[in-house]
């Protein structure tokens, strides 16, 4: 069967989070959300999928798949518990997950915020605080003291965009407040962190290439609508698209399309199919994102760190990532640099304020037991990291 290959060196992973997976991140802003009865959080992230002792069997079984990169992220609050006073004992467990890595011929790629800020940090302003950019990069720089040398690729901010969009402007994750002016001054705290980030990790040990990864979406327009969309896609995405002009690498991360008319954002159209997630099932926006990176970075190389479905259709999985996976072909194809692509996720998990519903996980995590069963989908998209090509 004819097949189209990808580059060599192509990065095929998958990724996970650490609030989304280790289990027991109490000292975080997002456990105190969830336990919060004002929060539209459905239930508490609990034990998760106990990520943080079993991370050796859930290495060896993604690298048994045939993949070769292993997106993970560090938790601040394990790390920094209280303001400066650092874990050793932290630091030691994430550079254990990294070495693991790399014994199973993984490349580590290091998310050092992935949605979850220390208590103490939200305590004294949070992202609404410009000071806590420092603070950020003061946690980004000790901890690739710790681990930097064994790091591939490092990731600063997890969707800076989601951070305030969904905290500062719709109050769904924490702090839980409606400010669109508030927000857009926590993009630029946010943009600052990344920059202050990227320097703190570049100066070492390691040399891996630094860069945000950003929640894009396909942002069509029906008749009218391009000025609605036009003005909410600039706080969304450009000035975060802008920042990352000359940085190594921008992670996008995408999973559906956004469609706006003469008053606002549309729900889905009639006759498309939704997700768990009540997105459209709209694989091929993977492509325009990218398409549209490349253009508003001017060239930044890009790596996809995050694409999938939430489903409890597994046939239903391989044929959005088929498609979606054409869609990077065809970016190739036109001499676009993508990286590599990293499917979200792993792991069945913690969907944040849907909590275990949506099913993103190329492995299933049975909630009672922790017991791992993968998926058609696992062997499936192993099978063509493995062979670094997707069968027509
Ligand atoms: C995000 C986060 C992930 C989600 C994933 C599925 O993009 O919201 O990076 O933590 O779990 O995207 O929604």
């Amino acid at each position: 069967m004819a097949a189209r290959r990808f580059p060599d060196r192509f990065v095929w992973g998958t990724a996970t989070a650490a609030h989304q997976v280790e289990g027991g991140n109490w000292n975080n802003d997002w456990w105190a959300w969830e336990h919060d009865p004002e929060s539209p959080c459905r239930e508490p992230s609990g034990d998760a999928c106990d990520h943080w002792h079993r991370y050796p069997e859930d290495i060896a079984l993604l690298a048994g798949l045939g993949f070769n990169a292993y997106r993970f992220s560090l938790e601040w609050s394990r790390i920094e518990p209280e303001e400066g006073e650092f874990s050793q004992a932290a630091l030691d467990h994430y550079r254990r997950m990294c070495a693991t890595c790399r014994e199973h011929g993984l490349e580590p790629i290091v998310t050092y915020h992935h949605f979850t800020t220390p208590r103490w940090a939200v305590a004294r302003g949070g992202w609404a605080d410009p000071a806590t950019a420092d603070r950020f990069a003061r946690f980004a720089a000790r901890t690739t003291r710790s681990l930097g040398d064994l790091v591939g690729r490092a990731c600063t901010l997890n969707e800076p965009n989601i951070v305030a969009t969904m905290g500062y402007l719709y109050a769904l994750f924490p702090p839980g407040v409606r400010d669109p002016d508030l927000r857009r001054r926590v993009n630029d705290v946010l943009i600052d962190a990344h920059r202050k980030a990227v320097d703190a990790i570049h100066s070492g040990p390691g040399t891996a290439p630094v860069g945000l990864t950003l929640a894009m979406s396909d942002y069509q327009a029906v008749a009218g609508g391009e000025a609605a969309r036009d003005a909410y896609r600039r706080d969304m995405e450009d000035v975060f698209l802008e920042a990352a002009r000359g940085d190594d690498f921008l992670g996008v991360q995408c999973y559906s399309r956004t469609r706006f008319g003469p008053d606002g954002m549309l729900g889905p159209e009639d006759g498309v199919a939704l997700t768990q997630m009540g997105y459209e099932f709209w694989p091929e926006a993977l492509e325009a994102t990218l398409r549209r990176a490349a253009v508003v970075t001017r060239g930044v190389p890009l790596l996809v760190t995050e694409n999938g479905i939430g489903t409890e259709d597994d046939a239903e999985r391989i044929a959005y990532v088929s498609r979606a996976l054409r869609g990077v072909l065809a970016c190739l194809a036109d001499g676009l640099d993508v990286r590599g692509y990293v499917y979200w996720s792993l792991l069945d998990n913690f969907e944040w304020i849907f909590g275990y519903g949506p099913k993103f996980g190329l492995v299933a995590v049975d909630r009672a037991t922790q017991a791992r069963t993968p998926k058609p989908s696992a062997a499936w998209l192993g099978a063509i990291a493995r062979a670094n090509a997707l069968p027509d």
